[in-house]
């Protein structure tokens, strides 16, 4: 899980004052049991909403809540605070705090603290919809965005005054998601990642293809998890009714020799993972118009092969590094490596179809095999299993690189 991440992390929580402040205990709880130090520093206003005792006993630490405490004892002062911490976590983020920032005041030790403080700061935003979208707080958000730090929501939907719309905090565990994503070291920062996800559809006559069961899921976390990496990520998918996931650029076709095309025509990419089940043949002859019911007891479709993206693609002289996956129901090692041999790819990934295994499913194992070297990956949610993949790819990548370079 991306969460790992947080084990051993500093995080200082600041709460603000909202409603939404309650919160934050769910926080603490989430951060503590993946192995996170949490130290809290609330405003005055969040001492409204929720006791610093409450915060006190789940984070295990003192609450700082003045910035000229005199007992060092029960509070760390706030340039202490700033240096311990790896991350300064404000959720919820009132309209005032974000001012506060903004300004860079020191009235309180929440602002003094990420004033002084060199870690990454991220704020999650809560407050009334018309409080969000007011000119000031945009403006605010914009200055807050331009100095580098990272905004978390806010969420849209019912709201504790009564009204609908944009302002409320994410919820405890989408902070803690986008957070820990934040974290991941960013090693593909500068490269260019190609992902091809999804069926391709070829068209026999305006209403009918020849299609199959793939979902996109895995190249769409694959997508994800480069870009998680820093990578500048190009998924090229077939029809599929997923969401781009952010920070992708996402390029739509439909048949295998359009997916060829768009692959084709990027020839600066670092690697290219062909995650797509591509068909491999298409029909010979495209009808204009729909074919008509015939009386016979059988009829036949003549088809031609598609051309094979990733060999094309591990073909090039200056080729990127080629990752390929397998979906088989038997020999899944014996086929998988005669793949990557006659694919020229540097790695492959098989998965086992059949059994509880389909495509489509949100689960997945894979055997990841590469020259040197093979690896498996147990049965997990594919949005785990693809992180877990692209940080193997990584490694190989790098190794290779560095062998190429030595
Ligand atoms: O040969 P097979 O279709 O089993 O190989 C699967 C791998 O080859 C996948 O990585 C798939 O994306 C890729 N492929 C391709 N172009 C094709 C057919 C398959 O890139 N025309």
């Amino acid at each position: 899980m991306a969460e790992e991440i947080l084990a051993g992390k500093k995080i200082v929580l600041g709460v603000s004052g909202s409603i939404a402040a309650y919160k934050a205990a769910e926080i603490i709880r989430l951060c503590r049991k993946v192995g996170a130090e949490v130290k809290v520093v609330m405003t005055e206003g969040a001492c409204e909403f929720i006791t610093p005792l409450t915060l006190q006993t789940l984070s295990g630490s003192p609450v700082a809540i003045d910035l000229l405490d005199a007992d060092e004892e029960s509070a760390m002062g706030h340039i202490k605070l700033a240096r311990w911490a790896d991350w300064v976590l404000i959720a919820p983020a009132s309209a005032n705090t974000m001012a506060r920032l903004v300004q860079g005041r020191t009235e309180d030790i929440l602002s003094a603290l990420c004033l002084a403080t060199e870690a990454p700061i991220a704020l999650a935003p809560a407050m009334n919809n018309k409080m969000w979208t007011h000119e000031a707080t945009q403006q605010n958000l914009a200055v807050l965005i331009g100095r580098g730090n990272y905004i978390l929501g806010p969420d849209s939907g019912d709201q504790a005054c009564g009204e609908q719309g944009k302002g409320r905090l994410l919820e405890p565990e989408q902070i803690i998601a986008l957070l820990s994503q934040l974290m991941v070291p960013k090693r593909l920062s500068g490269k260019r990642v190609v992902v091809t996800a999804g069926p391709t559809h070829e068209p026999i006559d305006p209403v009918r293809y020849i299609g199959n069961r793939s979902s996109g899921k895995m190249g769409f976390e694959l997508a994800s998890a480069a870009a998680e990496a820093g990578a500048e990520v190009i998924l090229i998918t077939g029809p599929v009714h997923l969401t781009t996931p952010s920070a992708v650029c996402r390029i739509d076709v439909e048949t295998a020799e359009q997916m060829y095309d768009v692959v084709m025509d990027i020839s600066d990419a670092d690697i290219v993972i062909g995650c797509a089940a591509v068909a491999d043949h298409r029909p010979a002859k495209y009808h204009k118009k729909k074919i008509k019911k015939s009386d016979s007891e059988s009829s036949s479709l003549a088809l031609i092969k598609n051309r094979d993206i990733i060999t094309a693609v591990s073909l090039r002289k200056e080729r990127p590094f080629v990752v390929g996956f397998a979906a088989e129901t038997e020999n899944m090692a014996e086929y998988a490596k005669g793949k990557m041999k006659a694919k020229n790819l540097d790695m492959v990934a098989a998965n086992q179809v059949g059994k509880d295994l389909v495509f489509g499913a949100d689960i997945n194992a894979l055997h990841v095999f590469w020259s040197e070297g093979d690896q498996t990956m147990a049965t997990a949610f594919k949005s785990h299993l693809a992180r877990e993949l692209m940080t193997l790819i990584i490694e190989r990548y790098d190794a290779k690189n560095s062998t190429k370079n030595s």
